[in-house]
């Protein structure tokens, strides 16, 4: 068990539920888990996605923050701008069998496969939990079929999310995920068909960074409808135990995160923002205000924070405090000034 497993006594390691921090614990174990000290700033943090109004740009990354309740315990979660709810399906899934979760250098390697308790059952009893706090909510949906996708959209967007995020890109499930984000044409197929079902929702197609041109898949949701993207879901990666010759993960292989992916998102983002006219919501290794900022001058509207909430529960408040100080140090009024701003030579 390796030493942050055991901080936060991961009930990963036994092969439960993906690793929550524990509260006290984390909050006597080592400085960076310390509450960040409450900061006023005068530059105006909000930012607009796909139409939503966030009160900053900083959301949580999906299967990184549960439905929030366990963050909840460490500030209100109206701090953030938005949350990405953990990835659901139309039925609760138990998920991969374990070990799921593996550390690499500046980084995780995770294979939980979309365990969660379906569409319905987040619909009564999380979203209500949800909006007692000011955030923009964010229904993370995955399916084995284009007509899986179009029900939970009409059932999210009954119910009354803020956004739904569209996830064609989960590299740990066999069925649907991956397969319809590295085919342009079954992107375009899903999109539409969550289009079809949203309603007044916006929604939101996450895609992968396992392909060859991003731009074409990007291009492809684009064109179906897709009123945003996000980028990028996680690197196809594989770790191994060189004495039982054993892969690590039950499933052999797994989706790196952590900060050793930021510059291959920070490229993404970039490429994606010149070839189509859609807001991003960035995220990819994000731990701190100029990672963050990376990603929006690379044309990031938003930004997502994921795997350094593992570490630091409130790695997502410090960043949007390191952000708000970077754009002021900047001298720019909104720090929305920041997106696309990039220089290149
Ligand atoms: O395995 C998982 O639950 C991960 C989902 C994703 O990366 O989209």
């Amino acid at each position: 068990m390796s030493e942050r497993e055991k901080r936060f006594d991961c009930p990963e390691a036994a092969g439960g539920p993906v690793c929550t921090p524990e509260p006290e614990r984390a909050r006597i174990s080592g400085s960076e888990t310390v509450r960040p000290e409450k900061k006023s700033f005068a530059v105006d943090q909000s930012v607009t996605l796909a139409g939503v109004c966030m009160k900053n740009p900083v959301v949580v990354a999906s299967g990184t923050f549960g439905f929030g309740r366990e963050y909840g315990q460490f500030y209100d979660l109206s701090e953030l701008g938005g949350i990405c709810c953990k990835g659901l399906t139309l039925h609760r899934r138990e998920g991969n069998p374990p070990p799921r979760i593996a550390e690499t250098p500046m980084g995780i390697l995770n294979s939980v496969g979309l365990q969660n308790p379906g569409v319905d059952a987040f619909i009564e009893h999380e979203l209500p939990e949800l909006r007692k706090h000011e955030l923009a909510v964010i229904a993370n949906i995955s399916g084995s079929t284009p007509e899986e996708y179009g029900v939970m959209c009409g059932k999210l967007s009954a119910a009354g999310v803020d956004l739904i995020e569209v996830n064609i890109s989960c590299p740990n499930v066999k069925a649907g995920g991956l397969a319809y984000g590295t085919r342009p044409e079954l992107a375009a197929e899903v999109t539409a068909v969550a289009k079809a079902h949203a309603g007044t929702v916006p929604v939101m197609v996450k895609l992968s960074p396992n392909v060859t041109d991003i731009t074409e898949i990007a291009r492809a949701a684009a064109d179906a409808g897709a009123d945003a993207l996000s980028l990028i879901n996680t690197l196809r990666g594989m770790r191994i135990d060189v004495r039982t010759r054993r892969p690590i993960l039950r499933m052999n292989t797994g989706g790196l995160s952590g900060p050793a992916v930021l510059p291959v998102a920070v490229r993404m983002v970039w490429e994606v923002h010149q070839a189509v006219d859609l807001p991003i919501l960035g995220m990819g290794g994000v731990s701190k205000g100029e990672d963050a900022a990376q990603l929006m001058l690379a044309g990031a509207s938003a930004v997502a924070v994921g795997t350094a909430c593992f570490a630091d529960p409130y790695a997502p408040v410090r960043v949007r405090d390191g952000l708000a100080e970077l754009a002021e140090e900047q001298g720019l009024a909104r720090v929305a000034q920041l997106t696309g701003g990039v220089l290149p030579w």
